[in-house]
């Protein structure tokens, strides 16, 4: 197999220098500078980073749901940023977003039979109601609900099941995309749990390519193969989870990973407390992004943009001190003590 064909089987999607500007009565809004990576075919990718940091803006752009300012979105081959309305309808079936909260999206006077078929009739699924209703009792199942849910209504179901009829009503078109925004974070850590187990199980089932956007770290570490890190509308560091997590290089992961109180991350990074909050986007600061809260920062931070440079493998942080630090670091003992405590009270 050469190179070029490799590439076209192990890569889903690829974004190339994306950019998303939203003009506003107060400026302009830069959510999204030069975002370029891969997601790899049949993998689950997390997306992780603070509020305002791009990551929902990134998951419309690569739906076209929101129009990006410049940048390609490659989708099995296809530049979807080029696709004209038919084209992009065509797409869509093909690739699927589920919200935070599924159910500000249902119409409370719907029952499930409904909201689910709706999205099969709007792609031509199911030639009969009957048909349409076999598959939807079908889709529940595998979500782990079941048929006799079909004639009730979204109020009657808990915040965790109305995650999985989101996920149904997603999965009734078959896309082999699927992105995840934040459906996880308003639930509590056992049912995010099954979701996430939910999801990793449709993955390997429906050979199903996932990006899950989270704020929390410790939540998509179990969970993802790869990770990319966002920080103001820039990737700061990305590549397979284990590396990231084992090794992570930005101090902006650092800082995130150290939140974490576990020995592991105790050990590898420190505790570093985030200072300060994250600067507007409407005059985001000259060269690195991160430097206003950064603890390694130098003068040199406010001239250069640091460039994704590869550390191993798909390992990448975008860092021009990267290596610098490390050894400054060390765990903190407040921090092991707690980690000790935690597990000692599970
Ligand atoms: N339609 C819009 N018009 C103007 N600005 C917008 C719009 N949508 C998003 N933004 C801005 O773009 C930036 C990125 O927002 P986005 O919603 O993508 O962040 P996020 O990482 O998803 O945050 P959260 O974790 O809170 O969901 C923010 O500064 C936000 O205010
Ligand atoms: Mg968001």
């Amino acid at each position: 197999m050469s190179g070029a064909q490799m590439e076209s089987t192990e890569v889903l999607l690829r974004v190339e220098g994306l950019r998303k500007v939203f003009h506003t009565s107060s400026g302009d809004v830069q959510a999204l500078s030069d975002v370029s990576f891969d997601v790899r075919r049949g993998s689950l990718m997390g997306l992780v980073g603070e509020s305002g940091s791009g990551k929902t803006t990134l998951g419309r752009c690569l739906l076209r749901l929101v129009e990006p300012t410049a940048g390609k979105v490659i989708f099995d081959g296809m530049d979807i940023t080029r696709l004209d309305a038919r084209g992009l309808k065509a797409m869509r079936k093909r690739m699927q977003i589920i919200f935070q909260d599924p159910f500000s999206s249902f119409n409370p006077r719907m029952r499930i039979r409904q909201i689910v078929g709706e999205a099969l009739i709007a792609h031509g699924i199911g030639r009969s109601r009957r048909e349409r209703d076999d598959i939807a009792a079908g889709l529940l199942e595998e979500v782990g609900l079941s048929a006799d849910h079909l004639s009730r209504y979204p109020h009657e179901f808990s915040g965790g099941q109305r995650q999985r009829i989101g996920l149904a009503r997603a999965l009734a078109v078959e896309p082999e995309f699927l992105v995840a925004d934040e459906s996880v974070s308003a639930l509590d850590v056992s049912v995010q749990a099954q979701i996430l187990n939910l999801l990793q199980d449709l993955r390997d089932r429906r050979g199903l390519t996932i990006l899950f956007i989270a704020h929390d770290l410790s939540v998509v570490e179990y969970l993802c193969d790869e990770m990319a890190v966002l920080y103001l509308g820039r990737v700061a560091e990305m590549g397979p989870s284990e590396a990231v997590y084992g090794t992570p290089a930005h101090p902006y992961t650092r800082a995130l990973l150290s939140a974490i109180p576990t020995i592991d991350t105790a050990r590898r990074c420190g505790r570093q407390i985030l200072t300060g909050d994250i600067p507007s986007p409407l005059s985001p600061p000259s060269g690195c992004v991160f430097r206003t809260r950064c603890p390694h920062v130098i003068e040199r931070c406010g001239e250069v943009v640091p460039k994704l440079t590869a550390l191993s493998g798909r390992h990448q942080a975008a860092c021009i001190r990267i290596g610098a630090f490390k050894d400054q670091e060390r765990p903190v003992p407040e921090m092991l003590h707690l980690a000790r405590l935690r597990e000692e009270g599970d």
